[in-house]
């Protein structure tokens, strides 16, 4: 990616992506290793001035195409076993957003959603009609060979939904979100992943969130919304919001997971309920630091 140097008003800037929430076993260190690496290039591509929203698409995009995830190339199947992906992107700056659901050929559905934010006059598009409309407009195409779980030994279980949330130094938010789904979904099935609110929320006067965990729990308390909404309307600082909204909100449903998320000073926080969650965080502190 080459970042274009509009972003360059501050020295601040913050970056946190997750693997996904997990129950039960540690994940296996290529996990670890990939978030790591992704992390690390996009604080330097923050760094060097990439807005927010270029920057959650293309981490979003390295996360798919890892196939360490289940996202893009990781994506589990649902019980029919066919590969049916969600994603979704939101611009802190305009609250634009937009959204891919129930799609199987895409290579990768947050370019998917880009697109139908860029280029619809519509949020979400699902199903193949999603498919063959983005095809038409240039996206990348894949057949069901690409997908590990398509294979009939693959290499390891894929886990874990993606997710970005940034700050650039505009000061700009933006969240990205991708996923195969839920173990055990129904065919047609949707999770929180692609509906604003629930799976992500992005409002560049209050905060981006991406959540992961069991979707429909996230559906019910449209929790990544909650988090802004505590802080816009109970005033309540970010780590605050996002322990209350898993730990009261999420947690009175039964469901289960966590969120990550970051604020326009730079403040970022992740939160779980669940036995882990993969996260990396990469600020301009942390360049700094390194560099010292
Ligand atoms: N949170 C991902 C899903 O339930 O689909």
């Amino acid at each position: 990616m080459n970042p274009i140097l509009a972003c360059d008003d501050s020295t601040r800037f913050a970056i946190v992506i997750h693997g996904g929430a997990y129950w039960g076993a540690e994940p296996e260190p290529a996990r670890r290793t990939t978030l790591r690496k992704v992390a690390e290039r996009a604080g330097r591509w923050l760094k060097d001035g990439a807005p927010a929203l270029a920057v959650v698409e293309e981490v979003v995009v390295l996360l798919e195409d890892s196939g360490v995830f289940n996202a893009g190339r990781g994506s589990i199947t649902n019980l029919a076993g066919d590969v049916e992906m969600d994603a979704a992107i939101m611009d802190g700056r305009t609250l634009d957003v937009g959204a891919v659901a129930a799609v199987s050929q895409l290579k990768n559905p947050i370019r998917g959603a880009r697109y139908v934010m860029k280029w619809t006059p519509h949020v979400l598009l699902s199903g193949p009609s999603a498919d063959d409309f983005l095809a038409a407009g240039g996206l990348e195409t894949v057949d069901r060979t690409y997908f590990h779980a398509a294979k009939p030994k693959p290499d390891f279980e894929e886990k874990g939904t993606v997710g970005a949330v940034a700050l650039d130094r505009c000061g700009n938010l933006a969240a990205g979100a991708s996923t195969g789904g839920f173990t055990g979904k129904m065919a047609g099935r949707i999770g929180d992943t692609p509906i604003p609110g629930a799976g992500l929320y992005a409002d560049n006067d209050l905060v981006a969130v991406a959540s992961t965990g069991h979707g429909e729990s996230f559906l019910k308390t449209v929790l990544a919304y909650e988090v802004a909404a505590r802080m816009r309307f109970a005033k309540q600082p970010i780590e605050e919001a996002a322990n209350n909204a898993v730990f009261e909100t999420l947690e009175a449903t039964g469901g289960q997971g966590g969120l990550i998320a970051v604020n326009s000073l730079g403040q970022t926080v992740s939160v779980y309920n669940s036995d882990g969650m993969l996260v990396e965080t990469f600020t301009s502190e942390s360049v700094l630091a390194n560099e010292d």
